[in-house]
């Protein structure tokens, strides 16, 4: 029998750290701890389907806490720093609790981890480059963040570089694009433009609806961490590309088409401040692990209106 391993999700009630608790308990020698604040973003409706599960065990705390996190990755072989604010918009408003959860929530886990020698994977962002109009960001491209919440994310990856650099720590770090599919909050924009499309309201699109944004479904998203969680190199960073590209208005117009609400329901309004027009990532570095997107864009959309068309209510938090 092999020996089990032990993985610290911090986050994992959130969109995608619970999508990673279900694809990590899919292997049976794999034990995992949930360390999450349970804010407003967090929910233990999107870990119900583990509540029987022997091999999971859920703790309410925060991330930036040491008292907290130290015992806790002291009990495991692995962490996984998927804790996070994540709306920009909410950045833009006030940037306290993004310093907080972001910056120093990150610092606390990479001292846990360097004490006890415990190997962290940490999610970062495509947004940490900044737009480009044109090419793909390769992992070697300069960080220049445009939002609070870019900027706090890039804070958290270059710590985590610098712990790799300066003490030796087997950092891994993801740079994801956007993710979809069940369980995201209804504040983020595929949420936000499917339930209003199913509830016959107005899609609110920022600006002319010209910024483009790469997609990944969140089920291949999680295979593309847990492929680096296993095989990434220490010290390196890898983007998660490989989603599909689209604009904004073109985005609102095909979720229309899937919920049945007609497409003059797009309306565009006024533009988020800094907003940034493109984000593309080459996905080369994670590919040549192996790691390659299984659900079609157009079939991960489906499943997130349907998603939403039974579960409006229930299992996503308010
Ligand atoms: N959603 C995306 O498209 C995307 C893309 C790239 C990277 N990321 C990164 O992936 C991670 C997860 O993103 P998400 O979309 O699932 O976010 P989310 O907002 O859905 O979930 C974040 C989770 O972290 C918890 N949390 C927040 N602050 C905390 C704290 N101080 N202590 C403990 N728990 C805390 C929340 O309760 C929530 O459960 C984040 O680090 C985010 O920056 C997300």
């Amino acid at each position: 029998m092999s020996v089990p391993v032990r993985v610290l999700v911090t986050g994992g009630a959130g969109f995608i750290g619970s999508h990673l608790v279900d694809l990590l308990l899919e292997r049976p020698d794999t034990h995992v701890t949930v360390l999450d604040k349970l804010t407003y973003a967090g929910s233990l409706a999107n870990l119900e389907g583990h509540g029987d599960e022997p091999r999971f065990r859920f703790f309410r705390g925060d991330v930036a806490d040491p008292k907290i996190v130290g015992p806790l990755v002291a009990e495991h072989d692995r962490v996984l720093n998927a804790a996070a604010e994540s709306f920009v918009d909410r950045s833009i408003a006030d940037a306290s609790d993004f310093v907080r959860s972001n910056v120093l929530g990150t610092h606390v886990v990479l001292e846990a981890c360097r004490r006890e020698g415990r190997p962290l994977l940490q999610l970062s962002t495509d947004e940490v480059y900044g737009s480009t109009e044109e090419g793909r960001f390769t992992e070697e491209s300069p960080m220049r963040p445009n939002s609070p919440y870019a900027a706090t994310k890039a804070g958290a990856d270059l710590l985590c570089r610098a712990y790799h650099v300066t003490y030796g720590l087997p950092v891994t770090v993801v740079r994801g694009c956007n993710a979809f599919g069940p369980r995201q909050h209804p504040e983020k924009a595929i949420p936000t433009f499917v339930l209003a499309a199913l509830g016959g309201r107005e899609l609110p699109v920022y600006g002319e609806g010209r910024n483009r944004r790469e997609w990944l479904f969140v089920t291949d998203f999680a295979r593309a961490v847990a492929t680096v969680l296993d095989h990434g190199e220490p010290g390196l960073a890898y983007n998660i590309g490989g989603g599909h590209e689209i604009e904004n208005a073109e985005l609102a117009r095909w979720i229309c088409r899937l919920s049945g609400a007609p497409e003059s329901l797009v309306r565009f309004v006024a533009d988020r401040p800094g907003h940034d027009l493109r984000y593309a990532l080459d996905g080369g570095r994670l590919a040549a692990l192996g790691f390659g997107p299984e659900v079609a864009f157009e079939d991960g959309l489906a499943r997130t209106v349907a998603w939403y068309r039974r579960n409006a209510t229930l299992g996503v938090p308010s």
